[in-house]
C-alpha cells in the first residue's frame, strides 16, 4: 500500500470517516473509467464481442467475492445496490413469508438503521416483535445476554458484526452456533465489519450476511447480498424486471431465472461491480488480517493521546475496531466537526444513524473518528494536537 495509490489523499486532507465511507485507489478508478471509456455495454443482454468481455469480467468479480468471503456457493452472492438494499431484501423477501404474527426478531440498540428499519417495518405490517439484547456496561452484545432473551418465538438474530459507533465485534460464530441449536436464523449485518476482517462466512455460518462496497475502497450504489443456496432459493425477488426472468407472458406463466440472476433484475450496476473486484484485488494485496491489525494499532495510539485530554468524554473507550466515538465538554458534536473541518479534517458527528444507541450510553450525539489502513500516526498526531486546545476550539467553532 502506498498513499500515492489514493488521489483523493494528494490533498491537504485527513480522511477520518471512513465508517460513511473509504476513499478509492487508482485501480477502481481507472478501472471504472476504462469500462466507461472503451466498453460500457451492458451484462448479460447483448451477443457481441464488447457484451461478451463485460458479461465474463462481471461474472469474474462474483467469483472474488466468493472467494474472498468463503462462499461454498458462487449462487450465493447477488449484486445489489448496498447493504441497505440487501438487508431489505432479507427482511422483505424472505422473512415476510417466512414469519407470522408474535414471532421474534432480536437486534440491539446499537444497530445502524439499515438494520432496524427493515426489521421495525414488517413488526408493522406482519405484527413480529422486535427485541433488544441487552447490552453489558462496555455497550457489547454477550452470548450470555443472548441466552437471556431468546424464547420460543424467536425466529431470526440479526446483528452488526461491528457496530459503526462502538465498534464492538460481536462473537458472531457463538451466536450463530447457539441460535442454529434452537433454529434460530442469524443475519450479520457486515457494513462495518467486511471492510475491516478477514470473512469467513463458511465458519461464521451465518444464513445471511450484508455489505457495500464503497466501505471497503469500492463504488458507491453497490452492495453484496450473501445467503446460504437453499435460503436464496426461498427468497421472493423484490425487483421484477429484465434480467431476473426467463420468460413471461400471462401472470400465472412467469418463470424466473435461477440464482443470482433471479434476485438481480434491471440493468446491473457494471462499473460498480468491475470497480469492486479490483478494490477486492487491492485489498486482498494486503491482507485482511494486516489490515485489521494495523487499524487495531491506530486505535490503541490515538486512544492513549485522547484518553489524556480531561474534557473529552469517549463512548467507546473499550473497543475492538478503528472506531473512537466522543465528545467535548460543553461544545456540540457539529460544533467539533466544523472546527475540525477548518483544518481539513473529516470527522462525522450527529447519531450515526445509530438513533437507538442513545437509550444505552444516554448521548444523542458524538463526534465519531474512524479509521482505515491509509490513516497514519501522524493524521492522529494533528487530530490530538487541535482537540487538546479547548480555548482555540472555542473561538474558531464560531
Ligand atoms: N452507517 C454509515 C455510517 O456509519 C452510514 O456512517
Amino acid at each position: 500500500m502506498n498513499i500515492s495509490d489514493f488521489p483523493m489523499l494528494s490533498q491537504d486532507l485527513i480522511y477520518f470517516d471512513n465508517g460513511a465511507t473509504t476513499l478509492k485507489p487508482k485501480c477502481v478508478i481507472d478501472k471504472i473509467n476504462d469500462y466507461y471509456t472503451n466498453y460500457s455495454v451492458s451484462a448479460h443482454r447483448g451477443d457481441y464481442d464488447l457484451a461478451y468481455r463485460v458479461n465474463t469480467e462481471y461474472e469474474q468479480v462474483r467469483e472474488k467475492v466468493q472467494k474472498f468471503i468463503n462462499a461454498k456457493d458462487l449462487e450465493s452472492i447477488v449484486f445489489t445496490s448496498g447493504s441497505t438494499e440487501s438487508l431489505n431484501m432479507i427482511a422483505n423477501g424472505f422473512f415476510k413469508n417466512y414469519l407470522e404474527s408474535g414471532d421474534e426478531v432480536l437486534i440491539t440498540t446499537s444497530e445502524h438503521a439499515s438494520n432496524v428499519l427493515p426489521w421495525f417495518h414488517l413488526e408493522n405490517t406482519i405484527g413480529i416483535k422486535v427485541k433488544y439484547i441487552p447490552l453489558d456496561d462496555h455497550h457489547y452484545v454477550t452470548l450470555d445476554n443472548v441466552k437471556k432473551v431468546i424464547t420460543s418465538k424467536t425466529k431470526v438474530i440479526a446483528l452488526a458484526g461491528v457496530t459503526n459507533v462502538i465498534g464492538d465485534l460481536r462473537p458472531i460464530k457463538e451466536i450463530t452456533s447457539l441460535a442454529h441449536a434452537n433454529n434460530i436464523f442469524v443475519v450479520m449485518d457486515g457494513a462495518q465489519y467486511v471492510p475491516h476482517f478477514k470473512t469467513d462466512v463458511e465458519d461464521l455460518d451465518v444464513d445471511f450476511l450484508a455489505f457495500s462496497a464503497h466501505k471497503m475502497c469500492g463504488p458507491t450504489g453497490l452492495g453484496i447480498l450473501y445467503g446460504k443456496k437453499e435460503l436464496l432459493e426461498e427468497m421472493e425477488p423484490v425487483r421484477f424486471g429484465g434480467g431476473m426472468n426467463e420468460s413471461f407472458d400471462t401472470p400465472s406463466e412467469l418463470y424466473f431465472k435461477e440464482l443470482p440472476h433471479r434476485l438481480e433484475g434491471g440493468t446491473p450496476h457494471v462499473a460498480g461491480v468491475l470497480g469492486f473486484g479490483c478494490a477486492i484485488d487491492y485489498l486482498s494485496s494486503i491482507g485482511m488480517d494486516k489490515i485489521s491489525e494495523y487499524e487495531r494499532h491506530l486505535r490503541s495510539y490515538a486512544m492513549e493521546k485522547l484518553l489524556k485530554i480531561p474534557y473529552l468524554d469517549i463512548l467507546n473507550i473499550e473497543s475492538d475496531a478503528g472506531i473512537i466515538a466522543f465528545n467535548v465538554d460543553d461544545i456540540f458534536s457539529q460544533d467539533v466537526a466544523y472546527y475540525l473541518n477548518k483544518y481539513n479534517i473529516c470527522v462525522r458527528a450527529g447519531s450515526h444513524c445509530a438513533k437507538n444507541l442513545k437509550s444505552e450510553t444516554g448521548v444523542k450525539n458524538s463526534v465519531r473518528i474512524s479509521f482505515y489502513f491509509y490513516n497514519t500516526e501522524s493524521e492522529i498526531d494533528d487530530l490530538v494536537e487541535l482537540l487538546s486546545n479547548k480555548e482555540k476550539m472555542r473561538i474558531e467553532m464560531i
